[in-house]
C-alpha cells in the first residue's frame, strides 16, 4: 500500500485518457475501502471514524465511506450538503471550521447533526440563537511538546488560531447552562497533519485528552464525545514510510484504557477524523507530457497538468510523488516537471528520476486522492477544471466531467447594486 503507483492499472489510465483527455484525477475504490478497513480493524472497537470531507468531497467517494459505515466530518455548508447528497444522515455528520456563517446556520436550522466543533464564544452565541437543539464540542487548542510531536504542519499550541485554550473552555463550560439550545457533548482536537509516527499522534492525543479531563474536573462536566481529529500521514518521499497501524491501534487501546479509568472521562466515546490517510494513496492526478527540452543541463518535461488542479500534491513535498504510467525500461533520468501556469511555483523544486520520457507520455502524481482536486487554484490562468474517474471492480466511471470554458463566465454579471 505504501507505493501509490501499485494499484493503478496503466491500461485503465490510458483508456480514461483516450476517452476524456488529460489532465484528470483517477481514484481506486478498492484502495479507498482497503485503507478504511485497515484503520477500522486497527482501532479499538468503540472508536468511530469520520472521513474528513475536505480531503475529497466528490459524491462518489463520500458514498464509498458511507457504504463502509463511516461518518463524515465537514467544514462548510457545501461539504454538509455533499454529505447529505451522498446519503449520510445528520447523525453521521460533524461540523468543524473556524467560521460558521449564514450558510452553515441555514443548514443547521434544518438538520440536527452529531456534533458542531465550536471555536469561539461568539460562534456559540450565534448557534444558540438559531433556536434549534444542536450538540456542540469545544475544540481545544492545547500546548504540547513540539519536540515529541512531528507533523507536516502543527495546528495546535503556539500561535495557531484554532479552538479554545483549556482555560477559556473551562470558562465556557462553567456558563454552559446559559446556552438554552446547545447541548455540550465534549471536545474536539486537531494536532496537525501529515504525522507519520504513531507515537507522535498518540502523544498529542493523550496530551489533549488529559487537558480535556482537567477542564472537566474544574467544571463538573462529563463529556460523552472525545474527537482526536485526523493527522495520520502518508509517505510522499522514498525515505518516508507508512504509519504503523498496529502501533497506532495498540496505542489507542492503551489510551482508551487509561482515559476510561478517569472519573471525568468515564462516559466518553472516542472518534477520529482522518482525511489524507484514508484517501490520499487511493488517487493520482494524471497529466500528459506535452514537450521535452533541455536547458543548462536540466531536462524539463512540460505537462498539461499543474498546480491549478493539484496544489497540495505538488507542494506538500519538494519531490513530487510522480511516476510514468505503464513504466519503461532504460536508465532513469532526472527531470524537472513543469505545468502550464506562468509561475515557477508550478514546477517541481527538485528533479525527479523517471524513465526516459517521450512526448505524449502519461505522468501520474500519486497520493492525490486527498487534498487534490479540492486544493487546486482552479481559476488561475482560466484552464478547464479536470475530470475525476473512479475505478471500481474493473469498471471505470466518470464521476466528474471536465468543465467547459463556460464555467469561467457563469457567475460573472454586470448587475447594478
Ligand atoms: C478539523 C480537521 N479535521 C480533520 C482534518 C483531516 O486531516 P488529515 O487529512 O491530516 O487527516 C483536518 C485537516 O485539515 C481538519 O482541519
Amino acid at each position: 500500500m505504501s507505493n501509490p503507483a501499485t494499484s493503478i492499472r496503466p491500461a485503465d489510465v490510458a483508456k480514461a485518457a483516450r476517452k476524456i483527455g488529460t489532465p484528470f484525477y483517477f481514484y481506486d475504490a478498492d484502495v479507498i475501502r482497503a485503507r478504511y478497513l485497515a484503520l477500522r480493524g486497527a482501532l479499538p472497537e468503540r472508536w468511530r471514524i469520520y472521513f474528513a470531507a475536505k480531503a475529497n468531497p466528490n459524491l462518489a467517494i463520500l458514498g464509498i465511506y458511507r457504504g463502509l459505515g463511516g461518518m463524515v466530518e465537514c467544514a462548510s455548508a457545501g461539504e454538509m450538503l455533499a454529505a447529505v447528497k451522498a446519503g449520510f444522515k445528520g447523525s453521521d455528520i460533524a461540523l468543524s471550521g473556524p467560521v460558521k456563517a449564514a450558510q452553515e446556520h441555514a443548514f443547521l436550522k434544518r438538520k440536527k447533526i452529531a456534533a458542531i466543533h465550536s471555536e469561539t464564544e461568539t460562534e456559540l452565541r450565534g448557534l444558540d440563537a438559531l433556536g434549534v437543539r444542536q450538540n456542540v464540542a469545544l475544540r481545544l487548542n492545547v500546548e504540547f511538546h513540539r519536540g515529541r510531536v512531528t507533523a507536516g504542519r502543527i495546528m495546535s499550541g503556539g500561535m495557531d488560531k484554532f479552538g479554545f485554550s483549556p482555560e477559556e473552555a473551562a470558562e465556557v463550560l462553567r456558563r454552559r447552562d446559559g446556552y438554552k439550545n446547545l447541548k455540550f457533548v465534549g471536545f474536539h482536537f486537531y494536532a496537525g497533519t501529515q504525522m507519520l509516527s504513531a507515537r507522535s499522534w498518540l502523544d498529542a492525543a493523550e496530551k489533549y485528552a488529559l487537558a480535556a479531563a482537567a477542564v472537566c474536573r474544574k467544571t463538573g462536566f462529563l463529556p460523552e464525545y472525545l474527537n482526536f481529529g485526523g493527522g495520520l500521514g502518508v509517505p510522499y518521499r522514498a525515505d518516508e514510510s507508512e504509519i504503523d497501524l498496529d502501533d497506532l491501534g495498540r496505542g489507542c487501546a492503551r489510551l482508551e484504557k487509561k482515559l476510561s479509568g478517569l472519573a471525568e472521562l468515564r462516559r466518553a466515546k472516542f472518534f477520529v477524523e482522518p482525511g489524507r490517510y484514508l484517501a490520499g494513496p487511493a488517487g493520482a492526478y494524471v497529466m500528459r507530457v506535452v514537450a521535452l527540452k533541455k536547458m543548462r543541463g536540466t531536462n524539463f518535461a512540460i505537462t498539461d497538468g499543474g498546480i491549478h488542479h493539484a496544489l497540495l500534491p505538488f507542494r506538500v513535498s519538494r519531490e513530487f510523488p510522480a511516476f510514468l504510467v505503464g513504466g519503461r525500461g532504460g536508465k532513469k533520468r532526472r527531470y524537472v516537471l513543469g505545468g502550464p501556469l506562468c509561475t515557477t511555483l508550478d514546477q517541481s523544486d527538485l528533479p525527479i528520476d523517471l524513465p526516459p520520457l517521450r512526448e505524449g507520455d502519461l505522468i501520474a502524481i500519486g497520493n492525490s486522492g486527498a487534498y487534490g482536486y479540492a486544493t487546486g487554484m482552479h481559476f488561475f490562468l482560466s484552464h478547464p477544471l479536470p475530470a475525476e474517474v473512479l475505478q471500481d471492480g474493473g469498471k471505470l466511471t466518470l464521476i466528474r466531467r471536465p468543465s467547459e470554458s463556460e464555467h469561467l463566465f457563469r457567475l460573472q454579471t454586470r448587475m447594478p447594486l
